[in-house]
C-alpha cells in the first residue's frame, strides 16, 4: 500500500482525463506510517491508569471550547482533542469560510474540486485548532427527498457519493485533520431520529430496517469508499437498525465496519446517541460524545466512571478498553497532531455563547465583556467556494437562446432569495431559522442545525447582478421586488422600463432535526413563477432556485419559462457564483446527483411517520420497513418506466458536447477465467477484502465538443448485470463510471473507466461475499441516466 498524498492526486488527475476512479480507489493509508503511530499510542496506553483511558474515550459537555471535547491529560502531555462541525465550515466559529455544501459539491461530479474543497476546510479546522472535522457526511445518502440532511451529503447514488466522500475525506486529512464521516448508518430521516417522550413513556427511535444486500449495495457503499480513503473515525448514528441502536449493533459495528471493512481508527457516538455502556462497548463504539450525560441524567454517562466499573467486572475486557484508547490515539500520532498542533482558537466559544444570550430564552453575558481574538483561517477560499459554487449549478432548461446573458439594458430580479439576508447570519442558533421556510428574506446558501456555519460575509444575488451593472457604468440597470407576496400578486408597477430578461430566485429551506415538508420551493414559489412567467414582457424568464436538493417544478413547461438553473447550497459566495454562470464566465458543467420527477407521487419513498407521535406510547411503534431495497432514485424510475422531469445525471452547458467512435472494453484483469468470489485474503485492508478494488476491465470511450465555446463535459457509464443471474430487485442499470473533463471547443479526448470487481458484484447474502454473476453485462455511455449514447458488452 502507499499514501495518496495531495500532490500525487492532483498530478494524477491532471495526467489523464480517465484517472479519477483509480486515483480515488488507491488505499488512503500508509502502512508504514500506521504502524509507527501505533507504537506511540502503546508507549502512551502503558503510561496512563484506568480513568484517563476511560477519559479518552468520552467527551466532556461542560467544556464548550469545541462542539466536542476529549480532556487533556497534561501528566503525559497529551493536549486532548477537539471536535467541530462540519461538515461545510465551522459551525460555531467567526472569521471562518462558509463552503459549498455536500449536495452543491456532489453535483460538480468533480473529484479534484471535492478534494480541492476538503483539503481547504481540513485547512480552516487545523487553523482554529480542531482536531476531528465532523464531516463529511454521506448518510442520509438521501433515500427519501425530502429528508432534512439530504443536502449535507452528496449524492442519492452511492457510486458517486463514495467517490466525493472520499475525495473529501482525503482532503481533509491532507491538511492534517481527521475527518469523521457520519452518520453510519441507515438515518435517512430526521422524523424521530432518536428517542422521545410521549405521554411522559420513552418511545425509541425509528428502526430503519434493511435487507444485508441493500445495506451493502446501497448505505454501507460510500463508507467503505471512506474507510478506503483512510478515514480515521466514523460517527455511529441515532437511528435504530433492524431494531438496534446504531451506536451499539455488533452487526454493523464489529461485524461489517471492523471485520468486514478493515476500520482500524475509532467509532464516535452521534450527540446523545449512545444508549448503553458495556454493551455499546463490546459492540463496537469507542468514543461516547457529547458525555458525561445520556439523554436525561446530566450526572451519569454510559462511559466514562460507567466504562471503568465495567472493565473492573469484568463485562468489558482491559484488551477491549486499550483496543478503545489505541483507536482513538492512532488517528492523531498518524496526523502527526502531537506536533506543534494550532492551540483551540478562543472565539468558538464565545461565539457561541454570544449567540445564546442574545436568543430569546438564553442566559447572558455582560455587554462589556470582551471580545476574544479570532484567528482568520479564511485565506484565498473565497475564489474556490465562488467556483466551487458555479461548478455545483446545474442548468436544466435554456430555450430562446436566453443564457448566457448578453448585456441587456434591464434585468428585473424578483423573489425573496434574491435579497441579502434581513435578520442576521446567525443560521446555526438563531429562532429566526427556524423550520419549515427558514427566514422570509434572503438568500439561502446552506441548510440548518450542525451543518450549517456562521457567515463573516454572504453575497446575495442581488448584490452581485448591482456589482455587475456597476462595473458596465450602469449601461445594465438592475430593478427588484424581492417581496414574494408583492410579486406572486403580480404587482409589477414598480418595474419600469421593460426589462430584457427577468430573474426569479427561489429557496427552499432545510435543517438538522425535522424532514421537509414541501416538494415545491417555500414562499409561495409556483406563484411567483407564473406571475413573473406571465409578465415578462421579453417572455424572457429565468428560474435559480437555492434548495436542499429534490423540488417538484410545476412551472418548468412553461413556454415564458425560458431557462432553469438549480443552484443547490453554494455557501458564502451565493451571488458571485451565480452571476458567473449567467453571463456565461463560467459555462455550467453541473449535473444533477439525483431526480427531479415529473410529480411528487413519482417518488416510492417518504418519510415514515405514526399519526399522532405525541400519543404513541408503544416504545418499538417507529419501524421503518425499505422494502424497496436497491430501487431508490433513478432505479426505482428505471424499474417502473417513470419519466422524470429532469434524470439523475442531467446538466446543460453552453455548448455541446458528443461521444465518437464506439464503446471500447478491454481486459485488464489477466486472467484466463475470472473468479466468481473475490480471492480470500489474511486480513481485510481498509476498504475491505483488497481483490474488490482491483480493476477488471477499461472501458474507454471518446468525447469531443462540437459547440462553439470552452466547457466541461461529464461522461457517465451506466452498467447492467446479466439479468438471468442476478436476483430479483436488481436494478436495470446503475452508475459505476463518470468523469469531469474540460473540453475546447472543438477538442476531443478519451475517457476510461475503470471497472473494479466490486462494480460489477452484487452482494450475495448467501454466501456473505461480492459475487460477479456470469454472463453478458452492457455498458451505456452517455451524459445522463436517460441520455445514453453508445452501448457495448462486456461477458464474464
Ligand atoms: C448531532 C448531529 O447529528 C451531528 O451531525 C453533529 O455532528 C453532532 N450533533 C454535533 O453537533
Amino acid at each position: 500500500m502507499h499514501w495518496t498524498g495531495a500532490a500525487a492526486v492532483i498530478s494524477a488527475l491532471l495526467q489523464a482525463s480517465c484517472a479519477s476512479r483509480d486515483v480515488f480507489s488507491d488505499p488512503g493509508i500508509n502502512v508504514d506510517k500506521w504502524h509507527s503511530a501505533t507504537r506511540k499510542a502503546n508507549a502512551l496506553i502503558t503510561q496512563l491508569n484506568i480513568t484517563e483511558k476511560a477519559g479518552l474515550l468520552t467527551g466532556n459537555l461542560l467544556n464548550l471550547t469545541c462542539g466536542g471535547i476529549i480532556n487533556a491529560i497534561p501528566r503525559v502531555d497529551f493536549p486532548g482533542l477537539c471536535l467541530q462541525d462540519g461538515p461545510a465550515g465551522i459551525r460555531t466559529a467567526d472569521l471562518a469560510s462558509v463552503f459549498t455544501a455536500g449536495i452543491s459539491i456532489g453535483a460538480t461530479w468533480d473529484p479534484e474540486l471535492i478534494y480541492e474543497r476538503g483539503r481547504a476546510l481540513g485547512e480552516e479546522f487545523r487553523g482554529k485548532g480542531a482536531h476531528v472535522i465532523l464531516g463529511p457526511a454521506t448518510g442520509p445518502l438521501g433515500r427519501i427527498p425530502l429528508g432534512g440532511r439530504n443536502w449535507e451529503g452528496f449524492s442519492v447514488d452511492p457510486y458517486l457519493a463514495g467517490i466525493a466522500t472520499s475525495a473529501t475525506v482525503r482532503g481533509i486529512q491532507d491538511s492534517g485533520v481527521q475527518a469523521c464521516t457520519k452518520h453510519y448508518v441507515g438515518n435517512e430521516q430526521e422524523t424521530q431520529r432518536t428517542l422521545g417522550l410521549a405521554k411522559g413513556v420513552s418511545v425509541d427511535a425509528i428502526s430503519s430496517n434493511i435487507d444485508d444486500r441493500t445495506l451493502h449495495e446501497l448505505y454501507i457503499w460510500p463508507f467503505a469508499d471512506a474507510v478506503r480513503a483512510g478515514t480515521l473515525s466514523i460517527m455511529c448514528s441515532y437511528n435504530r437498525l433492524n431494531s438496534t441502536y446504531a451506536c451499539e449493533d455488533d452487526h454493523t459495528l464489529n461485524g461489517i465496519l471492523k471485520e468486514e471493512l478493515g476500520f482500524k481508527g475509532y467509532v464516535m457516538s452521534d450527540w446523545f446517541a449512545t444508549h448503553s455502556g458495556a454493551k455499546a462497548a463490546n459492540a463496537g463504539l469507542d468514543m461516547n460524545m457529547p458525555g458525561p450525560v445520556d439523554q436525561y441524567n446530566f450526572t451519569n454517562s454510559y462511559f466514562g466512571p460507567n466504562l471503568v466499573r465495567a472493565v473492573q467486572s469484568g463485562n468489558v475486557s482491559a484488551e477491549r478498553l486499550d483496543d478503545m484508547v489505541r483507536r482513538v490515539l492512532t488517528p492523531y500520532f498518524y496526523l502527526g497532531q502531537d506536533k506543534d498542533y494550532p492551540t483551540i482558537d478562543p472565539s468558538g466559544l464565545f461565539v457561541t455563547l454570544a449567540a445564546l444570550s442574545y436568543s430569546p430564552s438564553a442566559f447572558s453575558i455582560p455587554d462589556d465583556t470582551p471580545l476574544p481574538p479570532a484567528r482568520d483561517v479564511r485565506a484565498d477560499h473565497a475564489a474556490l467556494i465562488r467556483n466551487h459554487g458555479a461548478a455545483g449549478t446545474v442548468l436544466l432548461k435554456n430555450t430562446k437562446h436566453t443564457l448566457p446573458l448578453k448585456a441587456p439594458r434591464t434585468i428585473a430580479v424578483f423573489g425573496n432569495d434574491a435579497a441579502d439576508l434581513s435578520r442576521g447570519s446567525a443560521v446555526p442558533l438563531g429562532a429566526a431559522y427556524a423550520p419549515p421556510q427558514g427566514v422570509p428574506m434572503g438568500v439561502q446558501v446552506m441548510g440548518g442545525g450542525a451543518g450549517s456555519g456562521r457567515l463573516s460575509y454572504v453575497v446575495s444575488p442581488l448584490e452581485a447582478l448591482r456589482a455587475r451593472a456597476a462595473s458596465s457604468n450602469h449601461s445594465m440597470s438592475i430593478q427588484y421586488v424581492t417581496d414574494n407576496s408583492v410579486v406572486a400578486n403580480a404587482d409589477f408597477s414598480g418595474i419600469y422600463p421593460f426589462p430584457d430578461v427577468c430573474l426569479v430566485f427561489l429557496k427552499t429551506y432545510a435543517a438538522e432535526t425535522i424532514d421537509r415538508t414541501s416538494f415545491e420551493a417555500d414562499w409561495n414559489s409556483t406563484a411567483v413563477v407564473n406571475s413573473v412567467a406571465s409578465y415578462c414582457p421579453s417572455r424572457k424568464t429565468v428560474v435559480v432556485t437555492h434548495s436542499a436538493g429534490i423540488n417538484t417544478m410545476p412551472w418548468a413547461d412553461n413556454p415564458n419559462v425560458t431557462a432553469i438553473l438549480a443552484a443547490h447550497y453554494p455557501g458564502q459566495e451565493a451571488g458571485n457564483s451565480i452571476v458567473d454562470i449567467l453571463f456565461g464566465d463560467v459555462n455550467p458543467s453541473g449535473h444533477l446527483p439525483y431526480t427531479i420527477a415529473r410529480n411528487e407521487t413519482d417518488y416510492n419513498t417518504e418519510v415514515f411517520n405514526v399519526t399522532d407521535p405525541a400519543q404513541v406510547t408503544d416504545a418499538a411503534a417507529w419501524q421503518s420497513d425499505f422494502t424497496e431495497g436497491l430501487l431508490i432514485d433513478y432505479r426505482h424510475f428505471d424499474a417502473n418506466a417513470i419519466t422524470p422531469l429532469y434524470e439523475f445525471g442531467f446538466g446543460l452547458s453552453y455548448t455541446i458536447f458528443e461521444l465518437t467512435g464506439k464503446v471500447n472494453v478491454r481486459p485488464v484483469h489477466g486472467q484466463r477465467t475470472i473468479s466468481v468470489f473475490p480471492p480470500k485474503v489474511k486480513e481485510n485492508s481498509p476498504g475491505g477484502n483488497p481483490n474488490l478494488w482491483k480493476t477488471l476491465f477499461a472501458v474507454t470511450v471518446k468525447v469531443r465538443n462540437t459547440g462553439d465555446v470552452a466547457g466541461s463535459a461529464v461522461p457517465q457509464l451506466y452498467l447492467s448485470q446479466p439479468r438471468s443471474t442476478v436476483p430479483a430487485g436488481t436494478p436495470m442499470k446503475v452508475l459505476r463510471g463518470f468523469d469531469k473533463v474540460y473540453l475546447k471547443a472543438g477538442e476531443e479526448r478519451n475517457v476510461s473507466f475503470p471497472l473494479m470487481r466490486r462494480d460489477m458484484s452484487f452482494w450475495d447474502v448467501g454466501a456473505s461475499d461480492w459475487r460477479l454473476p456470469r454472463g453478458e453485462y452492457i455498458v451505456r455511455v452517455g451524459f445522463s441516466s436517460r441520455d445514453i449514447r453508445m452501448e457495448g458488452t462486456i461477458r464474464v
